[in-house]
């Protein structure tokens, strides 16, 4: 393992998350404004090279599993010959190439991505409701959704060995009222659904009010499913895990708000325009793609890079109490919802 990729704290950063585009074919209202959000000159994105070379100097280094990420990953246009050669870096080292995706176009790329070496999906869908759908999405595509969920379970019962999560943003008063028919949906089919809790982002509108707490979440769970019972986690998981015997699949709670999982974060981020980032609300940046540029395409760039990394490693905290939730500290709910006022 690199130790540019260990930072102060021990944590050996192993996840790289790629964001593809900005760009997304939906419009979630806690994600974005109805007009969306302002895209950046296209000369001023990571290329298709761009990101290769950076997914293989990263895993030259020790990043074991790859997540492409967006706005919506499948909307950009070269989206099978981009995954095609991140799969190329397995014997080197690669052993996972997810994609968190919004779900709508996914049916109709999903053959060719898990020919490329595509290993797990994470597909957000907050309602099953197709009228919901459209009010949350603010876009029709309920069915193409779905269609892609079935295509995934699909492959899988022909070995495909595709781990598929659903992430949920629970919403009071909007979508709370579809926590058990979620849950419902893990009895026979082989998911993990993630319940999320509402993040606050610039601009989309957030109020304590419409959150709906993991504490809250497990209650009305409990209540219907008592036999609930809890799983030993990953290490480096951002979700709880739960399952109700009998079931086949699971639960998941991504309490980014009451509990923040900073301590054992292991994921480091490249934004669409090629920073460097080690924490979605951390401020420290560093351009690689103006080292790639300045280091005319080709030359390497390993020292460049790693002086990068250095920078923002020590830049970072050690969570848990440091500062790398949203808004700061976040040891409990209700002093993290005393800072938002
Ligand atoms: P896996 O663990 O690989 O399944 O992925 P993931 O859960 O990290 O990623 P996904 O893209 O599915 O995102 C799920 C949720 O986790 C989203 O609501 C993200 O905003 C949130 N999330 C991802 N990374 C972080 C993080 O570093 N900090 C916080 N607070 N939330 C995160
Ligand atoms: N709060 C919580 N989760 C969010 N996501 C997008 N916006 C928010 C928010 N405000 C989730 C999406 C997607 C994942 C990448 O991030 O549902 O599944
Ligand atoms: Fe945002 Fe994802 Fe919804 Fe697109 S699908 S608007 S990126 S949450």
């Amino acid at each position: 393992f690199s130790d540019f990729l260990i930072d102060n704290f021990h944590r050996q950063h192993d996840y790289l998350r790629i964001s593809l585009t900005e760009r997304c074919n939906l419009r979630c209202v806690y994600c974005m404004p109805e007009e969306g959000v302002p895209l950046s000159p296209q000369k001023e994105l990571l290329t298709t090279p761009e990101v290769i070379m950076l997914s293989s100097l990263f895993v030259s280094q020790g990043v074991t599993k790859i997540r492409l990420t967006g706005g919506e990953p499948t909307v950009r246009r070269d989206i099978l010959p981009l995954m095609r050669q991140i799969g190329e870096l397995r014997p080197h080292g690669l052993r996972e190439l997810c994609l968190t995706t919004n779900g709508l176009a996914l049916h109709r790329k999903l053959d060719g991505m898990v020919e490329a070496g595509l290993t797990g999906v994470n597909l957000s869908l907050d309602t099953l409701d197709p009228w919901q759908f459209q009010i949350m999405t603010r876009r029709k595509g309920f069915d193409a959704v779905m269609k892609s969920i079935e295509r995934v379970l699909e492959l899988n019962k022909h070995g495909a060995g595709i781990k598929l999560k659903i992430n949920s943003v629970v919403m009071r008063g909007v979508n709370d009222r579809e926590i058990i028919p979620f849950v419902e949906m893990t009895r026979e089919k082989d998911i993990e659904v993630r319940f999320i809790e509402y993040m606050p982002f610039d601009g989309n509108k957030w109020n304590k009010g419409k959150m709906f707490s993991y504490s809250e979440m497990l209650g009305l769970i409990k209540e219907k499913y008592p036999q609930l019972e809890k799983l030993e986690g990953h290490k480096n998981d951002t979700s709880k895990s739960y399952r109700i015997p009998g079931f086949v699949g699971s639960l998941g709670f991504i309490t980014s708000m009451t509990h923040n999982f900073c301590g054992t974060c292991n994921r480091l981020r490249i934004t669409s325009d090629g920073n460097l980032k080690v924490c979605l609300f951390g401020n420290a940046e560093v351009s690689l793609r103006d080292i790639l540029r300045q280091s005319n395409n080709g030359e390497p760039i390993d020292e460049a890079a790693f002086e990068a990394m250095k920078q923002i490693e020590m830049n970072r905290k050690q969570g848990q109490g440091g500062d790398f939730s949203p808004l700061g500290l976040a040891p409990n709910e209700q002093e993290l919802l005393s800072v938002i006022g």
